[in-house]
């Protein structure tokens, strides 16, 4: 009985593996290792928690925005941040995840969410400077995802990286604008882009020598870059931007390596980044105890629908 049931592993194991070989998509029905099914619910859980913990910082600012066409702009943009939660956690319930129970754990602190959403948004430049570079390193990020071995979450990520680049044009031209406008307005910007510019480079995760899970998922074809290289290619496509609003970025290393024709830049303060991410960054209180109370106060929203879509059903 034994050996059946090995042999049929094996095959299933063999099948999988020859899909990942040939570069084609895991979907929902197929056999999958239990290790790979974790890991892919770990980055998804994760991602999607980011998505809607990422609707706060700039959600402060939809009642101060500066006018009518600012205000309607970040009101689509944060709207399409809880669509891509949604999205993403559609696709950890196809491998079996509970929605109600990843926001769990996401309250109770057992998933992780991007460590860049601890970090307060002091003026309006903030709100440019997030669709700029904050998007702008989830797209680096993302682009990547649309080819990943499991099909429901490369599918997601297609839709994602066209709204994140909408994302990230609206930062920029609201910045354009402001850097067209008085002394004052200057100043916020270039101050928005030194308190951001650090944190979004750790976006990219630890250095490659300190990312112990990462060869697995390149194996897997969950992922297609390391950090680093990703990180690299953030930078080289930032440095331009810079120059054309204007701004300065608060590194004195940064320098274009002739023979690479790749920027250099100065060391990464990962001491900053594992207290931001483990809990005990500027605003990682806030941020989960609005979303319990989200949860809370909204439960009976849930519960009213759910009778209401059973009613319909019967
Ligand atoms: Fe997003
Ligand atoms: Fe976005």
């Amino acid at each position: 009985m034994t050996a059946v049931a090995d042999v049929r592993e094996s095959d299933l194991q063999e099948y999988f593996d020859a899909t990942i070989a040939h570069d084609r998509r895991i979907e929902p029905r197929d056999w999958m290792p239990e290790a790979y099914r974790k890991t892919l619910v770990r980055q998804i859980a994760q991602h999607a928690h980011s998505e809607i913990i990422g609707m706060q910082p700039e959600g402060d600012w939809l009642l101060a925005a500066p006018s009518l066409r600012r205000k309607a702009i970040l009101l689509a943009k944060v709207q399409d941040e809880a669509g891509h939660g949604m999205y993403l956690y559609a696709a950890a319930e196809t491998l079996g995840a509970d929605r109600a129970d990843l926001t769990d754990k996401l309250i109770e602190r057992k998933q992780k969410y991007s460590s860049i959403f601890n970090y307060p948004t002091l003026t309006y430049a903030d709100v440019g400077v997030i669709g700029w570079l904050v998007d702008g390193a989830a797209i680096c990020n993302q682009v990547p995802l649309c080819r990943s071995s499991y099909g429901p979450y490369a599918r997601a990520m297609i839709r994602v990286c066209k709204e994140e680049s909408f994302h990230q044009r609206q930062g920029f031209e609201l910045l354009m604008t402001m850097m067209r406008g008085t002394e004052g307005q200057q100043a916020m910007v270039q101050d928005a882009v030194d308190r951001w510019w650090w944190p979004s480079l750790m976006m990219f995760g630890p250095p490659d020598d300190d990312s112990p899970n990462s060869a697995q998922s390149m194996a897997w074809g969950i992922k297609r870059h390391s950090n680093d290289e990703l990180r690299q290619r953030y930078v080289d496509m930032t440095v331009p931007q810079a120059a054309v609003l204007g701004v300065q970025l608060p590194d004195p290393e940064l320098a274009l390596d002739e023979s690479t024709r790749r920027y250099r830049f100065g060391p990464i303060d990962w001491s900053e980044f594992k207290q931001v991410v483990s809990g005990h960054g500027p605003c990682n209180d806030e941020r989960i105890t609005r979303r319990r109370a989200a949860r809370d106060d909204n439960a009976w929203v849930l519960e009213a629908a759910t009778a209401y879509a059973a009613k319909h059903s019967a």
